[in-house]
Formats: C-alpha cells, structure tokens, sequence
C-alpha cells in the first residue's frame, strides 16, 4: 500500500493500538481471542481494506471474507463475500466451534442475523469516490497472529478484496493459503489473493516449519520463490517461541510486532 507519510503516520499509530489491544487479550485470554480483537479493531476502521471501508467490487457492492484459525486444535472457520456485518472476523469465530464452519455469501450472512449479528453497512464514501474515479485501491487486507503463554497459535485475516474485481470474485483471506496456523507456526497473507492462493502461501510456509525449520528460513525460502515468480503479496507469521517473521514482494508492508515486551516496526 502507497500512502502520504501523514496517512502512514496515522497507519502506524492505528496498528499499533490494534497491537495493544490484541497483547493485553493475549495476557487475558489467548492467542485465539488476541488474533480476533486485533482484526476487529482494523475492520472497524476506515482506513483499511476490511469491514467498514472495505473495497467495492464491481456493482458497488461490498462482499467481505475473514478467517481464524486455532492452531492448537487445528480448526479454521471462515466466511467468505458476506455482506452487511460490521465484523466479518466475528461471524468467523461464532463458526469455528459448527460442525460446518466455512459459509459463503447470503448464507454466512443469514447465519450472522441467526446468531445476532445486527444488520451493518460497510460502504464509505471515500471507497464509492475511489470506484467511481477508477482509483487503484491499495490492498490493506488486515490480519494478526499470535502465540500464548501455553504456546498456544492463532492467526486472523479480514479482507474486502480487490476494487472493482468481477462480483462474486473470492479473496484468499477465508482460505488455508491466506491465513493458517498449526502447532508450530501462525501464518496472515495480504496482497494479491489470486497470487496467494496460486501458491498456497501461507499453508506452505507452515508445512515448511513442521520438520522444525525456522520460521525466518522457512519465510526466506518460500519468498525467495515468490519474488522469481513475480508474486505480489506479503506475509507475517509468528513460530510457538513468540519469534516474529515477516516478508513482502511489494514495495511495503505495514506490520507491527511486539515480542517479549520489545515493539518492532516494519514499512
Ligand atoms: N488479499 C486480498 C485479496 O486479494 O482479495
């Protein structure tokens, strides 16, 4: 994502409240709980591309996809191109104890209004103004990941895709290759979906930590393959011992990270 430095100041500063939210629920509640908070916060804001200010895909209609996934017990649960719901990411947990835990379109939003989810409307102007100038909308999917103090992993991706993509086009971020976590690694990508999920990105990088590969060597060498192949997309991830790896193939990414205390900045 290109932004002026007043617009990156205010990224900054929005990511790192998400980051203290998330780490004080980290303390409290878990590395599940801690994911989900983080991406609830980014979806609320206007800013980025997920819940409230979500791309508009081509009939000006906003279709959202959000994830979780406990890597503890191995679950993920996601929806994809709902409308109408404030937090995307939300519904996604109420999915994640159902025996059917992947919902798409008007389906996933009847089971938001079943299970309380009020009615929302996520269209802002500023994405309207974007859709009706032709503007190239950054990508500023929002994900976190996290570990706990029983080495517990999560990961959480939210996303209003691509603007002014074909109707019913579906992003990587309800999908294994956008967000995934195991016993070992929590993954979030951002970026291009159809990059992503061409090369199942972040299924692999955990795949690659199962030998007990670092998590920094198992981000090197999957993005060294991405770059060759002119990928355009970024990752972050976490390994069970709260080490933080991140990596990107576009000109930046927005990250903030906060291990054993330390807060660490990447752009
Ligand atoms: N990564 C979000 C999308 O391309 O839809």
């Amino acid at each position: 994502m290109h932004a002026s430095p007043d617009r990156q100041q205010i990224i900054r500063r929005r990511l790192q409240e998400a980051l203290g939210k998330g780490f004080a629920h980290l303390m409290k509640r878990g590395a599940l709980e801690a994911v989900i908070v983080a991406v609830r916060l980014l979806e609320d804001d206007p800013l980025f591309n997920a819940g409230t200010g979500s791309s508009l895909q081509e009939d000006a209609k906003v279709r959202m996809s959000a994830s979780v996934m406990d890597g503890s017990t191995r679950r993920f649960a996601g929806v994809i191109n709902i409308e109408r719901v404030r937090n995307p990411v939300l519904v996604a947990r109420a999915l994640l104890k159902k025996e059917d835990r992947i919902l798409a379109g008007i389906h996933a939003e009847r089971f938001a209004r079943r299970t309380g989810f009020k009615p929302w409307n996520p269209v802002t102007e500023e994405r309207l103004r974007m859709l009706r100038e032709k503007l190239r909308q950054p990508h500023g999917t929002v994900g976190a990941v996290a570990v706990d103090r029983r080495g517990r992993l999560a990961a959480a991706t939210s996303t209003g895709g691509k603007m002014a993509s074909s109707a019913g086009r579906v992003s990587d971020s309800a999908l294994p290759a956008g967000n995934y976590a195991t016993e070992l690694a929590a993954i979030s990508c951002t970026g291009l979906g159809e990059d992503i999920v061409d090369e199942a990105v972040a299924v692999r990088i955990a795949q690659k930590t199962a030998d007990r590969t670092a998590l920094s060597k198992a981000f090197a060498a999957v993005f060294k393959e991405l770059m060759e192949r002119k990928r355009k997309l970024g990752a972050i991830g976490v390994d069970r011992l709260g080490r933080l790896a991140w990596s990107s193939t576009l000109p930046c990414l927005y990250a903030a990270g906060r291990s054993s205390g330390r807060l660490i900045e990447t752009f």
